[in-house]
C-alpha cells in the first residue's frame, strides 16, 4: 500500500466540491471569488462532470452557449444578475445589453481560450444515452462552429492565421509575465473605480498587484467604449500558445462532432492544420518552447510560461521533442516539481504563491501531462496526475499550488480543481 487516497475518496470529495458550486444551471468556479459562470472553468468542468452527470455536463456547456453573441463570441463570463455586488468588473461595468447582437443574459464582452469543443466532443463521447448525446451534438455544434469562426473571422489580426488576445483576462493567465511588457505601454488610470472584492476570499500577495488592476480596468473600458469591435489597432493584441493550441485542439473535435451531425470535418482538420503549422511562429529556440507575439511591435515575448508548453497537445506538433526537453528540464519539472509551474521556475522573478507568475495550476498540469503523454512521456503524465490528484484532495481543492512543496493558495474548493481530481481518478481506476 502506498498510502494514496483511492480514487474513490478523491471522486467522492472532488463531486461534493462541483455540487456545492452548482446553481441548478451550471457551476461557479468559486462561490466567493468567482461568483459568475466563467468560459473556459465551465469546459474544464464539463471534462470532469462528464464522469459523474453527462446529462449535467451538457447542461454546464449549453448554460454557457445561452451567453454567445450574435457574432459568435463567447463571453469571458455570463454574469448572474443576483451577484452583480460581489464581483468587479461586473456586469453594470460591461453593460452588453446596450449593444445590438448581444443575448438577453449580461456578459462581459471579452472572450477566454477555446477549450468547448474539445469538451463538448468529450462529453458526447461519454454519455451512454445515444439520442440524448445526439441530440446535444446537433445543439451545440453550430455555435461551436460559430465561435470558431469569431476567432478566425475576426481576431486574426496580426496578418497570421492565430488568434489575438486584446486583454490579460482573455489569456486565462491574467497577470502572466508574457504581457509585462505590452502592459507596462498602458495607463494604469481607468475612469472606473477599481474594486478589488477579490481580495476579500484571497490575500494581496496571491493576487494581481495595483497597478496590473490599474491597467486591467483601463483595457477592459477602452474595449467596452469601443462597442467590444475587435480593430487591428487596439492597445493590447498579442497571439497566445495557449489560445491558439486549445483552438487547434478543439478543430479536431469539431471535426469528430461533424462526423457524428452529417456535417463535413474537412474544414476543421485543415483548420486543425493550418493554426498548427502557424504555430511555430511563436517558438522561442532559445528557450525551447512557444511565447506570444506582441502584434502591435511585431516581437516575440521572450518568456518561459506554461502557456508555451501546451501546444504539445497537438498530435503533429513539428517542435514536439524540443518541448518535452523543455518541460522536463530546469525551468519547469527538472528541479523535482510535483506539478507544472506557471513560470519558470529559474526566472529571477518567479514566485511560487502569485496567480500565473510561478504556482502550478491543476488545469495547465492536466493539459500538459496529456501532452507529455501524447508525445512518448505517459511516465512523468502519470506522476504529474497522480500528484494532480493527491494534491487537490489533501489541500480541499485549491486554485494553485506551490509547485515544489505543494502549498495550497488562493481559493479553494475550487471547480476545475475538482474537475480536474475526478477525470484523473476515474481514468486512473478504470485503465
Ligand atoms: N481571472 C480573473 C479574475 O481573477 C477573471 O477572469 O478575476
Amino acid at each position: 500500500m502506498s498510502g494514496r487516497p483511492d480514487a474513490d475518496a478523491v471522486v467522492r470529495a472532488a463531486v461534493a466540491v462541483l455540487d456545492r458550486n452548482w446553481t441548478g444551471s451550471h457551476t461557479l468556479p468559486a462561490t466567493g471569488l468567482y461568483p459568475h459562470q466563467w468560459s473556459w472553468d465551465s469546459a474544464f468542468i464539463a471534462m470532469g462532470l462528464r464522469h459523474r452527470s453527462p446529462e449535467r455536463a451538457e447542461q454546464e456547456l449549453e448554460s454557457l452557449l445561452a451567453g454567445q453573441w450574435a457574432d459568435g463570441r463567447i463571453p469571458q463570463i455570463v454574469y448572474d444578475p443576483r451577484r452583480d455586488d460581489d464581483y468587479a468588473p461586473g456586469a453594470t461595468f460591461w453593460r452588453s445589453d446596450e449593444l445590438p447582437g448581444t443575448p438577453s443574459v449580461p456578459t462581459a464582452g471579452l472572450v477566454q481560450p477555446p477549450n468547448h469543443a474539445w469538451a463538448a466532443w468529450e462529453v458526447y463521447r461519454a454519455d451512454p444515452d445515444a439520442d440524448r448525446a445526439a441530440d446535444f451534438a446537433r445543439r451545440v455544434y453550430p455555435p461551436l462552429v460559430a465561435w470558431h469562426d469569431y476567432l478566425t473571422g475576426r481576431r486574426t489580426l496580426g496578418r497570421s492565421p492565430l488568434a489575438c488576445v486584446v486583454h490579460p483576462w482573455e489569456s486565462g493567465m491574467d497577470n502572466s509575465p508574457l504581457w509585462d511588457e505590452a502592459l507596462a505601454r498602458l495607463p494604469d488610470t481607468p475612469r472606473h473605480k477599481v474594486d478589488r472584492l477579490d481580495l476579500r476570499h484571497a490575500s494581496a500577495g496571491e493576487r494581481p498587484s495595483a497597478k496590473e488592476y490599474g491597467r486591467f480596468f483601463w483595457l477592459a473600458e477602452q474595449y467596452r467604449d469601443g462597442d467590444c469591435q475587435d480593430r487591428d489597432d487596439l492597445p493590447f493584441l498579442l497571439e497566445d500558445p495557449t489560445v491558439n493550441t486549445l483552438l487547434a485542439r478543439s478543430e479536431l473535435a469539431l471535426a469528430e462532432l461533424a462526423r457524428v451531425v452529417g456535417a463535413d470535418p474537412g474544414p476543421h482538420r485543415e483548420h486543425h492544420e493550418e493554426v498548427t503549422d502557424a504555430l511555430d511562429a511563436l517558438f522561442e529556440p532559445a528557450l525551447g518552447l512557444h511565447v506570444a507575439r506582441d502584434v502591435t511591435t511585431g516581437a516575440l515575448v521572450r518568456r518561459a510560461t506554461v502557456s508555451g508548453l501546451t501546444p504539445l497537445l497537438l498530435p503533429r506538433l513539428p517542435r514536439a521533442t524540443t518541448l518535452v526537453a523543455t518541460a522536463l528540464g530546469p525551468r519547469f519539472l527538472g528541479g523535482g516539481a510535483l506539478m507544472v509551474p506557471s513560470y519558470d521556475v529559474t526566472a529571477a522573478d518567479f514566485d511560487a504563491g502569485q496567480y500565473w507568475r510561478g504556482p502550478a495550476w491543476f488545469n495547465m498540469t492536466w493539459l500538459v501531462a496529456h501532452g507529455l503523454r501524447l508525445h512518448g512521456e505517459p511516465g512523468t503524465a502519470d506522476r504529474l496526475e497522480q500528484n494532480l490528484r493527491d494534491l487537490a484532495l489533501e489541500h480541499d481543492f485549491p486554485e494553485y499550488v506551490d509547485p515544489a512543496t505543494g502549498a495550497p493558495h488562493g481559493t479553494r474548493k475550487f471547480s476545475w480543481t475538482a474537475a480536474m481530481a475526478i477525470d484523473v481518478a476515474v481514468r486512473q481506476a478504470t485503465s
